[in-house]
């Protein structure tokens, strides 16, 4: 028997303000895809936005439903898209921003399970990290380095 221990690294910035200019500026677009979330039953919205290595920048938010489960959360709504719309693109930073409508949402929310899972998929398929920056409505941003980071014991193709 030995005991394994799983270690990881994250930068945390106090605040928006000191991210560097081009990160505060895709944060800035998951901010505005923020208010386009569709989260009447939750009342937390979350916005999402990707930069692809062709410089497009992709945004999701959530969508919610009265069947609850058939929802989709904002990380997977955008890299869907961009898997869809630009497939041979590799993703190369992802920011997100989460918080409710009806309380202030100061610490940074990290992307749940299933969607660091989904993550997961493209960063192996694209055999290169996505950084991923996750804030609060205000206060620190968390960066990863990769997905791998965040997401230890990764189930992948490998096992398949
Ligand atoms: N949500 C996201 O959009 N991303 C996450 O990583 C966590 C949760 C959404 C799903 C649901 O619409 C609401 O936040 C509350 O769970």
């Amino acid at each position: 028997m030995k005991e394994v221990k799983i270690e990881s690294t994250l930068t945390v910035y106090d605040n928006f303000d000191e991210l560097p200019k081009s990160v505060a500026s895709l944060m800035q677009h998951a901010i505005e895809a923020r208010q386009k979330s569709y989260s009447p039953y939750s009342k937390f919205s979350v916005g999402a936005a990707l930069l692809l290595d062709n410089g497009e920048i992709i945004t999701g938010s959530n969508q919610e439903n009265a069947s609850y489960p058939s929802g989709l959360c904002a990380e997977r709504t955008a890299i869907y898209y961009a898997g869809a719309k630009y497939p041979e693109a590799k993703i190369v930073q992802m920011a997100i921003i989460a918080g409710s409508t009806i309380k202030q949402t100061m610490s940074p929310i990290p992307p749940c399970g299933a969607c660091r899972q989904a993550i997961a998929e493209y960063e192996i398929k694209q055999e290169t990290p996505i950084e991923i920056y996750f804030m609060g409505e205000i206060g620190k941003v968390v960066k990863s380095n990769s997905l791998a980071n965040i997401l230890p014991l990764v189930f992948d193709k490998s096992f398949l």
